[in-house]
């Protein structure tokens, strides 16, 4: 599969063209499926591009090329190695095996979600002056591009698709970097219980980061995540809401809800409520049985490094707690619930996350 690399490696250098005034240095590369047909309902399918290695690239915005008529969703991820070195593989926890590909993880190493479509949402720009950083200097060497078709009823004919993604990149530093915190838990959730999944950590780092967009991740029985900025003042913890969202409604990045500042020794934290009604004990695991809590924050900072540490996972219930964690002010209630309008319930969502 060296040459399919190999060539994507080219296109990536020649295969662009200028989407502004001719002096404009914004340039678009094409990231879509390479023509495939899904032959089984719930496909993942991804397909990667190997990021020339000798230079630095600043990615400044996405535009979808696809409609919900095709995809349930995209998601676009900077890899440090792919799942597996082909141009297309089955992908995601809960993969179906379409017949004649391989079966793999969507990276094999340094996963980071950079961008996330469904719904016919727009193109995405990040704000003035900010970038992901991709290439030679930066941990993401590879992009995949991951798409999820619900069903094969549109490609029974045999038909071919090409969602993706069109990436927009300049060649020319930007003077911020943009980067996503992952916050997370291991844990279980007990059989007919509501349980809080819970994480936090200190930020080490000696940067100032602006947090612009979130996005939160579960499987079947999240029903809020929730996420914020915790300062410690004279000994009490003050609480900025960063974001919420019944993880059942579309998982794209939404704007964050206060525009705050992290510096060095504030917190962050999140929380997932889960519901089971099941009559089993549910883990944190990749398939549709298992759950996820994750809490997704895009952020930019100053320069050209994004956090060097951009996860913040706890074990999650019954080891790790935010009480155990030894927080205090703890806004309980605006946690775990969500403004009047705004679950997927209210809004008529039915179809549950995978
Ligand atoms: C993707 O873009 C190509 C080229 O612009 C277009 O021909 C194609 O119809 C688009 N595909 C989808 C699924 O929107
Ligand atoms: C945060 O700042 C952005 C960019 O200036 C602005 O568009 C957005 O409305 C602000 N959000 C809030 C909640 O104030």
């Amino acid at each position: 599969m060296m040459a399919v690399v190999q060539w994507l490696q080219i296109l990536f250098l020649v295969g662009t063209s200028a989407v502004a005034g001719s002096d404009e240095v914004i340039k678009r590369f094409p990231l879509l499926m390479p023509q495939v047909t899904p032959t089984m309902d719930d496909t993942y399918f991804c397909t990667p591009i190997r990021i020339d290695p000798t230079m630095d690239y600043y990615i400044t915005g996405f535009q979808p090329n696809t409609t919900s008529a095709t995809a349930h969703h995209m998601l676009l991820y900077g890899c440090m190695t792919p799942g597996v070195d082909e141009d297309v593989w089955n992908c995601g926890g809960m993969a179906v095996s379409n017949a004649g590909y391989s079966t793999a993880p969507t990276c094999k190493s340094g996963p980071q979600v950079i961008y996330a479509w469904a719904l016919d949402a727009p193109a995405l720009l990040l704000p003035e002056g900010v970038a992901f950083k991709v290439g030679k200097n930066s941990d993401i060497k590879y992009l995949v591009l991951q798409v999820h078709y619900a069903s094969k009823a549109p490609f029974i004919d045999g038909l071919k698709d090409d969602s993706g993604v069109f990436v927009y990149y300049r060649e020319t530093p930007q003077p911020r970097t943009a980067g996503v915190l992952l916050l997370g838990t291991g844990g279980r959730i007990l059989p007919k219980s509501v349980e809080y999944m819970e994480t936090e950590c200190t930020i080490k780092e000696d940067k100032v980061i602006y947090p612009f967009a979130f996005r939160t991740h579960t499987h079947q029985l999240g029903r809020v995540v929730s996420g914020y900025k915790v300062s410690r003042n004279g000994g009490e913890d003050v609480w900025t809401l960063l974001g919420k969202k019944d993880p059942q409604l579309p998982q794209m990045f939404y704007p964050v809800v206060t525009n705050t500042t992290i510096r060095k020794g504030d917190r962050v934290a999140a929380r997932c409520t889960m519901v089971s009604d099941r009559d089993y004990v549910t883990r944190i695991g990749s398939t549709a049985k298992d759950e996820m809590c994750n809490f997704y924050l895009m952020y930019y900072t100053e320069g050209t490094s994004p956090l060097k540490d951009p996860k913040c996972f706890s074990l999650g219930p019954p080891f790790y707690s935010w009480t155990r964690g030894g927080f205090n002010n703890i806004p309980d209630a605006d946690a775990s619930s969500l403004p009047v309008g705004e679950t997927a319930k209210e809004m008529g969502v039915v179809r549950h996350q995978m």
